[in-house]
């Protein structure tokens, strides 16, 4: 049965993490994953959702199984924090939210009912994009194009072309947008920009899908979140997957969710019906601890300000580093200008090194990024940044 199969490569960035735990130099850095650590390189227990973990184990409840859509208090957290709560698209019933194992989870539930609504769509996604958005939608039975989006040789987005590219595509086409900290460049559009791609999606007739994965690493929940409320203002029927694995540090939780945007309330329930049958035929139903942990951050109000207080310093703490890397290359003696770094947004850095230099830095120093050369700021200390800027210079 299984003589003919063959190996499959590792994966781009998971794939790393298992290198990375077989590697013996005392000095590796893992760069690789998008994963926050703190300034210890310790993997943050957040104090709101150690509370509200502390508060569950007080009065320990049994685990049934959850809705087909998850927890209800969960999905309307969701949808307060992606839409806003007295939003009209909320308050009219108009999204379809459910609970999902991670933001791949909602981006999987997306793309098997986009299947059976639009069999014959293309996707499109940005040029590049995270590895796994190609994987995930072709896995689903689409053809995956691209639409252009960095421009190495400037160092920045290419809107012109990345307009151009949804001017030209075919109507019903899918086009998968990165709400906030462009994964793997760190290079977002401006609001004037987004604008512009709403009006190419509503003109062309696109059917937009966000993957929101790092709302509050950029500027704030609310500024991240905002590019949502526009597509919505324009009436468009969107999809918008969300993560609450780097904004809650939950990764091993696969806590996100999926919101799909219909007209009306009518077709809102019928949406819903039928993500509830993709769920239902994957997996059945979601797990209850990640979810419910969300939930009672997100629904009481000191609980609520103390995630939003740490969030924020997790975001002001990789600015920090963005800067001390800069810095910190310059002094190790790296001639080219690095201050693009800084110019970057959210947890990744795409560093303009070839693979060649990113397989050197993993097999000489042990400081692994993928090899497109993305690289997590978030996963830098002030103990492993010298070190980290010192294998930079001697490969570049
Ligand atoms: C990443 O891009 O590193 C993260 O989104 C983790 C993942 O699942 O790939």
């Amino acid at each position: 049965l299984f003589s003919a199969v063959e190996m499959a490569p590792r994966d781009p960035i998971l794939g790393l993490n298992e290198q990375f735990a077989a590697d013996t130099n005392p000095s590796k850095v893992n760069l690789g994953v998008g994963v926050y650590f703190d300034d210890n390189g310790k993997l943050p227990l957040l104090q709101c959702v150690q509370a509200a973990e502390k508060a569950m184990m007080d009065k320990p409840a049994a685990r049934g199984y959850l809705p087909i859509d998850g927890i209800v208090a969960y999905d309307n957290a969701v949808k307060a924090l992606v839409f806003g709560a007295e939003s009209d698209v909320v308050k009219s019933g108009r999204v379809s939210t459910v609970q999902a194992i991670g933001g791949t989870g909602g981006l999987k539930i997306g793309a098997d009912f986009l299947k059976k609504v639009s069999p014959d769509a293309k996707v499109l996604i940005s040029d590049p994009s995270w590895e796994n958005h190609r994987a995930i939608f072709q896995n689903a039975g689409f053809e995956v194009g691209s639409y252009r989006y960095y421009d190495a040789a400037t160092r920045s987005v290419n809107f012109e072309g990345m307009l151009a590219d949804l001017n030209a595509a075919a109507p019903g086409t899918i086009v998968v947008l990165h709400a906030c900290c462009h994964n793997p460049t760190g290079y977002d559009i401006t609001a004037a920009q987004w604008d512009q791609v709403i009006a190419a999606v509503k003109a062309r007739n696109l059917t937009a899908f966000l993957d929101m994965a790092y709302q509050g690493f950029g500027h704030g929940i609310a500024e991240d979140g905002a590019v949502i409320g526009k597509f919505v203002a324009a009436g468009l029927n969107i999809f918008v997957s969300t993560s609450f694995s780097k904004s809650f540090s939950l990764y091993g939780e696969r806590v996100g969710a999926l919101s799909v945007v219909a007209s009306d309330k009518d077709e809102a329930a019928r949406v819903l019906s039928q993500l509830k049958i993709v769920i239902r035929t994957n997996y059945s139903n979601p797990p209850t601890h990640g979810g419910a942990v969300v939930a009672a951050v997100l629904n009481n109000p000191e609980l609520r300000a103390l995630w939003e207080k740490e969030l924020g310093e997790m975001r002001v703490r990789i600015k920090e580093m963005r800067q001390k890397l800069v810095d910190g290359l310059k002094a190790a003696g790296v001639k080219q200008d690095m201050s693009f770094i800084t110019t970057q947004i959210g947890m990744f850095s795409y560093s303009g090194l070839s693979k060649d230099q990113m397989v050197r830095l993993r097999n000489e120093f042990g400081v692994y990024g993928t090899d497109t050369g993305r690289m997590c700021v978030a996963a830098l200390n002030s103990k492993n940044i010298d070190y980290v800027c010192q294998a930079i210079a001697k490969v570049v």
